[in-house]
């Protein structure tokens, strides 16, 4: 694992959008595994501001994302699809039909996450994922939990994460309370893995995380198997 510490979000969003660029420079038609939330915005920006510079040409990535609020559509300004497409998608020279976000309102939430871990693999893999980290250690929306788990499938997030995620909605009633994720098996096979985090609150987490036990308690502690785990933190 390689630990860098940036002295501000700034410089974080910068590096993290170099390492992503040159993914993208040196394989063109790379899969990119991409993260909603805060952590990621200052990057998408920074990789909106390089495409439009004409340094790095997105027109032959696919993306898939980590995952997805059950019950809202794509449509609606607080799903992850929503979010992807007015922080990044629409801003960089992507193809639209090239970008996945598992769906959260399918009648068969199984059978989605089947499909979309078929396809995952039927693009043959991650390249480069993307990782934000919850306060309770989740990576994607893997929640502390007794295993970890593979595939893609719905959980129930953690009262920690409705919190956090609240600041995003009118009120914490109306954070959903499940979601759809991209499981272990995927995230463990990218063959990079590069995870922001900003803020002093991140702090202990990601010293569980990468110094402490590996245990689903602590669902990023799996990285620590990774072979290729970059983490870029700030502390503001
Ligand atoms: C979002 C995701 C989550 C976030 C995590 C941190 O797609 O997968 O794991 O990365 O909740 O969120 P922020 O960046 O808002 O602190």
């Amino acid at each position: 694992m390689k630990f860098v510490k940036a002295e501000s979000y700034e410089k974080l969003s910068r590096m993290a959008a170099g390492i992503i660029a040159a993914q993208v420079i040196l394989k063109p038609d790379c899969v990119l595994g991409l993260a909603t939330g805060s952590s990621p915005l200052g990057t998408y920006a920074n990789l909106a501001s390089a495409c439009k510079a004409g340094d790095v040409d997105f027109s032959a990535v696919k993306s898939v994302n980590l995952d997805e609020y059950v019950g809202l559509s794509g449509e609606d300004d607080q799903s992850y699809r929503y979010f992807m497409d007015t922080n990044l998608f629409s801003k960089i020279n992507i193809d639209r039909a090239n970008t996945y976000v598992p769906g959260g309102c399918s009648d068969d939430m199984e059978a989605e996450g089947k499909a979309y871990d078929e396809l995952i693999d039927s693009l043959g893999g991650i390249d480069l994922q993307l990782l934000g980290i919850g306060l309770d250690g989740h990576i994607g929306f893997n929640e502390p939990d007794d295993i970890f788990v593979g595939k893609t499938h719905v959980v129930e997030l953690d009262k920690s994460t409705i919190e956090a995620n609240a600041r995003f909605f009118e009120s914490i009633d109306d954070v959903p309370r499940s979601a759809i994720t991209m499981g272990m098996g995927a995230i463990m096979k990218a063959k990079k893995v590069l995870l922001i985090a900003n803020g002093k609150n991140k702090e202990d987490i990601l010293n569980q995380a990468f110094y402490g036990p590996i245990t689903p308690r602590v669902p990023a502690s799996i990285l620590q198997l990774h072979p290729d785990v970059t983490v870029i933190y700030s502390e503001n």
